[in-house]
């Protein structure tokens, strides 16, 4: 299984603060916020890793990640998004990289406390189709939030004024080789992007949709708010369950 962060966009709901840097450089407590997507990825056994980058600053993921030293990676690949098209639009550029292999997708803005391994393993066994993840919130319209009957998620809506349930869909995606086929068939939403939440609709109307609930505390850092209050929960609590390998070649948990 591939990983990919998805760290496209142009910030704009952070100005003046990405203005002149990338979003996903900032720090979260004592990191750049980038570090925690790739961390979770690498905490879940996921090594093949692609960064999309874009807007301003690009080449600094390079100057900052190198090949992933870090994180205890000998290699780490890059591709460039183009204006702002979406989070689907995102992803698209990755085909190449994963080539008919399945793909772990994380935003290159959400940072959990806990790990994702379980629901790797369990998306592994499961042959085709896509896994979400999703995590009860107090503020479910900021978020793609599912519709459920019982156990069963039927629909998502995005950032809806009366969200049909608590739980909002993070950002950790997987998918298997058919994504990108489902990509080609989308039209922009009202915002102009190509959206995931219509990817995810996608495979439910296929039937091939599962879930798990994340453990720990999820949030994204793409509002004041939201950057500040990530921050205050590294420092409190730490993030995904383990400290960084700042040496090279110390490999991480799987
Ligand atoms: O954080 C989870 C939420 O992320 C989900 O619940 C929503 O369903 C999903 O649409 C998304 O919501 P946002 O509107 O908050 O996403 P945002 O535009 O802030 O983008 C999140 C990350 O996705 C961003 O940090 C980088 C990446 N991205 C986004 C866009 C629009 C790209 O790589 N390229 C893009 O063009």
């Amino acid at each position: 299984m591939k990983g990919v962060v998805l760290a496209g966009g142009l910030g704009s709901r952070l100005r003046p603060l990405t203005a002149v840097t990338n979003k996903h450089l900032l720090p979260v407590y004592n990191q750049p916020m980038i570090y925690y997507p790739i961390q979770a990825l690498v905490n879940a056994g996921i090594t093949d890793i692609m960064i999309v980058t874009g807007g301003n600053s690009a080449g600094d993921f390079l100057k900052l990640l190198g090949n992933g030293k870090a994180f205890g990676l000998k290699h780490l690949n890059y591709t460039y998004q183009e204006g702002e098209g979406g989070i689907a639009e995102a992803l698209s550029l990755v085909e190449h990289f994963t080539a008919g292999d399945s793909v772990c997708v994380i935003l290159g803005d959400n940072v959990i406390e806990g790990n994702i391994s379980a629901a790797v393993r369990a998306y592994s066994e499961q042959q085709r189709g896509a896994k979400i993840m999703l995590r009860k919130v107090p503020d479910p319209q900021r978020f793609g939030v599912p519709v459920l009957d019982g156990a069963r998620v039927i629909r998502i809506e995005e950032k809806p004024n009366e969200p049909k349930s608590e739980y909002a869909v993070i950002g950790i995606y997987m998918y298997d080789r058919e994504v990108y086929d489902i990509i080609r068939t989308l039209r922009p939403s009202g915002r102009g992007e190509l959206e995931i939440t219509d990817v995810n609709n996608a495979y439910i109307e296929r039937g091939e949709m599962t879930w798990d609930e994340l453990e720990g505390w999820w949030t994204d850092a793409g509002t004041f708010e939201s950057l500040l209050l990530a921050s205050n929960l590294v420092a409190e609590t730490g993030a995904n369950n383990q400290e960084l390998k700042s040496e090279a070649g110390i490999s991480t948990t799987v």
